[in-house]
């Protein structure tokens, strides 16, 4: 079942990456979305979002030459170790995201992981992917399927 909620401003789309954050619940791997969508639809915001769902201090930045950035999740009263952030928009190969210990990230039940472009790896994707759609409908507004 999907669920569509249009945003009307980056902030908006940062408190759906938030209350989404909230409710992530413990799975036998790690918690992984997928986030597909055009340049410029509002993933990296929404990953702003999740990010400071999970109490994360740092910026979370759209990475020009890193692909994976790990943030440690100090919340307390949460079940999650980990918070990954990769971008695959410039990978070529799947191998390129294996040889960073992509197999043992996601076995991982402590860890969430939220992947920008993940068309680029879906060979190596496990079944239990969660894909959201982002699309950019004017200046402001955006909209997003779950
Ligand atoms: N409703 C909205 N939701 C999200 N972003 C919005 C919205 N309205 C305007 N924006 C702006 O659109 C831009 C979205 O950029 P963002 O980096 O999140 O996109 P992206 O999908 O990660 O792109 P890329 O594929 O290049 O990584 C930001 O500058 C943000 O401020
Ligand atoms: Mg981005």
């Amino acid at each position: 079942m999907t669920k569509k909620f249009i945003t009307k401003s980056a902030l908006g789309t940062k408190n759906l990456g938030k209350k989404i954050a909230q409710d992530f619940c413990i799975q036998k791997g790690a918690i992984i979305l997928g986030l597909k969508g055009d340049l410029g639809a509002g993933k990296t915001t929404f990953v702003q979002g999740v990010a400071h769902g999970l109490e994360i201090s740092d910026k979370i930045l759209s990475p020009t030459f890193v692909i994976l950035k790990k943030f440690k999740i100090f919340k307390s009263e949460n079940k999650f170790q980990n918070f990954f952030h990769i971008d695959c928009y410039r990978i070529e190969n799947p191998k390129e995201i294996l040889d960073l210990g992509f197999k043992e990230i996601i076995l991982d039940p402590k860890n969430i992981v939220i992947i920008e472009w993940p068309e680029k790896i879906k060979t190596i994707l496990p079944e239990h992917t969660m894909f959201l759609n982002f699309k950019f409908v004017n200046i402001n507004t955006r909209e997003i399927k779950i």
